[in-house]
Formats: C-alpha cells, sequence, structure tokens
C-alpha cells in the first residue's frame, strides 16, 4: 500500500535520486537537484517534502518551502511548491493527484494561505490552481537602445557571491519581496536554482553611490552567448536600467531580456520613456491555489485596508463581488491575477489584483 507523508531526514538522498533522475539524468543532464536547491531538497526542510512511499520506497515527491512574502510592509504565509514528480513505474494510477490533496490540506492546517507552484501543468490545472500575476516582458537591444549616465554611480560586475551583503541591503527594501536572511543570500546565488539546465554561475551587476551605499543590482545569465536574462533585479529603478545599459555597451551584450511584475509601474514608466514596449504575460511559469481562506484572509486583510479609498470596508472575502470567494480557482484569481483580467468596478479596480513576489528569482523552486 501506498502511504503518503512528510519525509524523514533521512530519505533525502532517495528523494534526490528520484527528482535527479526525472528532472536531469533521465534528458541526460548532470544530477544537480542538490546543489541547485540546498535550502529546499535537505533534512533540514525534510518534513515539508512531501513523498508517496511503497514498501519503504520513496516513489513521488511533492517539494514545499515555507516563505513569508513580504507586500508592502504586510506579511503573508505563503508556501512555494516545486519538485513534483512520480517514478515512472507509478505514473497514472492517482499518485501523484492524492499526495497533491495531502500538501494542500496540510499546508492549510499549518497557517498558510497559499501555495505558488513552480508549474502550469494539466494535474494542477485541474485542482484548482490557477495562473496568476502579470509580467512585461522588455528586451533592451545594443544599437537601438542607449540609456541617460549617471556620472557619479560606480558599478561592478562578478560571478562570486562576494557582494552579497550589499545585494541584501538592496532586497531588503523592496516593496513586494520575500522574505530573505542575510545569510541565505550568498547559498541561493550560489545556487543557480532557476536555470535549466544548470549554469555554473550567476552573473551579478551592483551599482554603488559615492560612499559604497548599494543603489541597485540585477542578477542574470547569459541564456546563449550576447543574449543576458535578467532574473532579479532590486534597487532605484532608472539605475536598474543603468545598469541593463552598462551590460548593453561595456560588457558587450547584444541585448538584455527583462520581465518586470506589473505592480513595478516605476521600472515600467522607466523603460517605457526611454522608448521600449513590454509584452505582456500571466507570471510565466507559474500557478497558484489557495489552501485556506481563513490563513488568507487573516494576511491580506490589513493590505486592502491600507489601499481602501471608501468607507465601507469588505469586512471578510463573502464580500467580494460575484461570489467568487465560493470557489478557490476564481478567488485567486481575483485577488492574484492582472493578465487578461475583466474588469470588476470600482473600487475593487483600484485595490486588486495585490503583488505577489516574483517566483522566478533567487526564490525559485
Ligand atoms: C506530473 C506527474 C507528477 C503526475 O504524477 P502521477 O502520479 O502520474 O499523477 P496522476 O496519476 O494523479 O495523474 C496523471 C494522470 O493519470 C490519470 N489518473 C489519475 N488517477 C488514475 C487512476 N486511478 N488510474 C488511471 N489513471 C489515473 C489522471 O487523470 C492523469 O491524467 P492526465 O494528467 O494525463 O490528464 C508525473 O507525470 C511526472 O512525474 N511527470 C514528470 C515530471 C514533471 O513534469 N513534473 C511536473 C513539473 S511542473
Amino acid at each position: 500500500m501506498v502511504d503518503f507523508r512528510p519525509a524523514y531526514p533521512e530519505e533525502i538522498e532517495q528523494i534526490l535520486e528520484l527528482v535527479n533522475y526525472v528532472f536531469r539524468t533521465s534528458s541526460g543532464l548532470e544530477p544537480t537537484m542538490g546543489r541547485q536547491f540546498p535550502t529546499f531538497i535537505c533534512a533540514e526542510n525534510a518534513q515539508n517534502l512531501y513523498v508517496a512511499v511503497d514498501n519503504g520506497k520513496v516513489v513521488a515527491h511533492i517539494g514545499i518551502k515555507k516563505n513569508t512574502a513580504i507586500i508592502y510592509g504586510h506579511k503573508v504565509s505563503m508556501a512555494n511548491m516545486g519538485a513534483v514528480c512520480t517514478h515512472p513505474d507509478y505514473q497514472g494510477k492517482g499518485i501523484g493527484t492524492a499526495l497533491l490533496h495531502e500538501v494542500f490540506r496540510n499546508l492549510g492546517e499549518k497557517g498558510i494561505g497559499f501555495v505558488s507552484i513552480s508549474g502550469t501543468r494539466g494535474l494542477y490545472k485541474r485542482n484548482s490552481c490557477v495562473e496568476v500575476g502579470e509580467a512585461f516582458r522588455y528586451i533592451l537591444e545594443k544599437g537601438k537602445f542607449l540609456y541617460k549616465n549617471f556620472e557619479e554611480i560606480r558599478y561592478h560586475v562578478s560571478k562570486g557571491v562576494d557582494e552579497a551583503d550589499v545585494l541584501f541591503d538592496i532586497y531588503k527594501r523592496e516593496p513586494v519581496r520575500y522574505q530573505r536572511t542575510k545569510r541565505e543570500f550568498p547559498v541561493l546565488l550560489k545556487a543557480v536554482p532557476m536555470v535549466h539546465p544548470p549554469v555554473p554561475a550567476l552573473t551579478v551587476a551592483v551599482a554603488f553611490a559615492d560612499g559604497n551605499a548599494g543603489l541597485a543590482y540585477i542578477i542574470g545569465y547569459e541564456t546563449k552567448p550576447g543574449a543576458f536574462k535578467v532574473v532579479e533585479y532590486a534597487g532605484q529603478r532608472m539605475v536598474v536600467v543603468w545598469l541593463m545599459d552598462k551590460l548593453l555597451h561595456d560588457m558587450e551584450m547584444e541585448q538584455v531580456m527583462v520581465e518586470v511584475p506589473a505592480y513595478d509601474k516605476e521600472l515600467i514608466s522607466v523603460l517605457n520613456s526611454a522608448g521600449l514596449s513590454g509584452v505582456s504575460s500571466y507570471y510565466p511559469g507559474t500557478t497558484l491555489r489557495i489552501v485556506s481562506k481563513e490563513n488568507l484572509w487573516r494576511d491580506i486583510s490589513p493590505i486592502i485596508e491600507e489601499a481602501w479609498d471608501e468607507s465601507l470596508l469588505p469586512s471578510s472575502l463573502d464580500a467580494l463581488p460575484g461570489r467568487v470567494a465560493d470557489d478557490e480557482a476564481k478567488l485567486a484569481e481575483f485577488l492574484f491575477t492582472g493578465f487578461k483580467r475583466p474588469s470588476y468596478g470600482q473600487p475593487w479596480d483600484q485595490v486588486f489584483p495585490l503583488p505577489l513576489p516574483w517566483p522566478n528569482g533567487l526564490n525559485y523552486i
């Protein structure tokens, strides 16, 4: 009989063997899952790694990393989910679906409101997970793009983790982000979790003001020679764009691609006024599932309260328009989806969608 439960720390090796086989070696790649996810698929996080076990053998896995989103200063308890797989010999028997339901139930009981999932496949969409967010994809090309120069700013490009302290100081000032400790920053930077197939190291460009204060950074890698993809940026938005311009003109890149969440109106306006236009989509490769409406409401009601302009605040999720709260998928779309969003009228359109931290940066799972 197949048993569904959180993993034991001593099962990490078996989990790594399974996820490396499914996501790496079966398609001819190096078994890098342990190296790329050192704070996720590890003994310390075993209690959040859910497994299906048949006669002592791990046959399916769903990994969870509990995270806190910080949205305009308000803490929101959430989780990220990834490395979802069933051993090929056990696929198509309902094991993935059963484990998924076990995970959703557990997360709701543990005080979490929603889970952000790396993946958009049928297994998720059949189970009330929806695409969320809105992002604009910009491509800056050498020859077509030239930004203003800031004489007083210095910058430094490296492949190491030496500047992790400065990056941490810049990231913690972001208005929408994950809670990320100073100790985690260099570990995640070194692990390169979001790049598949993996690359040896990420490139980090940091800008400094006089007196060495960090102003902004961009982190990314070359998808092919001369084509740089930004996976995470933070700090002053004009300086973020200036750094991308430096990659084009000092570092000999031919193009720089960046995806900007729609809530980041400042960066969008800097890029648009420099003559660019972005192409919009959902947050790429991501779905979201609400696991507990009560936990979610507890965490997001202060954000709504702060943004609310009218006298009568919604007192619960049931006060939202069109009975969206009756259905997890509709509720998630109402709260978090910007792309192809229908109008819900005022005051709703002023407050929603709520911003979500970028899922494809260093906290990628
Ligand atoms: C995606 C994955 C985890 C699904 O796991 P699984 O255990 O096979 O999932 P299930 O058995 O619950 O569902 C798979 C299919 O079997 C069907 N099924 C469910 N219960 C069944 C049962 N009792 N008998 C027969 N078929 C069943 C489902 O309808 C589903 O069909 P569909 O997805 O083709 O429409 C697995 O295919 C996998 O490991 N894929 C490779 C890794 C991957 O892509 N992971 C996701 C990263 S985003």
